[in-house]
């Protein structure tokens, strides 16, 4: 296994909006040197739209469309060596699910109703908070997709109250560790189907 300091692939975020993965993402990018990319900034620089505006548009299932092509398309020309952030709702196809893990090392930033509440209630551009009772939404969509995150993730991580900086150290020493198990090349290695 050909070591890129010590990472032979990615680092991927998950988690619900609000739950710190662009800042994460920053500071891992700063700490690594490897170019981060961002899921939603990449859907929309290629289709020209904002997120908000393909949910208008396009609607949801248009949008989780596009997740999944930027997916296979990352895990088709096998990239490394890169910080991906991924919007909230990406693991809600098991096909993504499968390419997030073929793609690296799977991050899950966890945050609580609470905290997310606070982070996403001034922001307009999250189509699926935009309800009269967006607490009552939060929770629904936790509770269906905590499962999914956890099945997805090689670790989480609860973020409320620590240092960006902290947080992003830490992940880069888990994830040394993750891939210089002989079990987790195994993993990486395996060449399954990800339709
Ligand atoms: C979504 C999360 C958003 C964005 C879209 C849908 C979701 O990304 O992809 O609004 O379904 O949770 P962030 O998690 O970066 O806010």
């Amino acid at each position: 296994m050909s070591l890129n300091h010590g990472l032979p692939r990615n680092i991927i975020l998950i988690g619900f909006m609000g739950c710190g993965k662009s800042t994460i993402g920053r500071s891992l990018q700063g700490k690594l040197g490897y170019p981060w990319i961002d899921t939603d900034e990449h859907i929309e620089q290629c289709v020209g739209m904002s997120v908000k505006e393909i949910f208008a548009k396009r609607g949801e299932q248009a949008f989780r469309e596009l997740e999944s092509n930027i997916l296979l398309d990352m895990t088709e020309r096998r990239i490394q060596h890169h910080i991906i952030s991924t919007g909230g709702g990406i693991i809600g196809r098991q096909e993504n699910r499968k390419m997030l893990g073929k793609l690296g090392f799977v991050v899950w930033l966890v945050a609580s109703t609470q905290v997310i509440m606070e982070r996403t209630a001034r922001n307009r551009d999250r189509p699926l908070l935009q309800t009269d009772d967006p607490k009552t939404r939060i929770e629904a969509l936790l509770q269906e997709r905590r499962p999914l995150y956890e099945e997805t993730a090689h670790i989480s991580i609860e973020t409320h109250g620590l240092d960006s900086n902290e947080v992003a150290s830490g992940i880069i020493e888990s994830a040394r560790y993750f891939f210089n198990q002989a079990d987790a090349t195994q993993v990486l290695d395996r060449d399954e189907s990800v339709s």
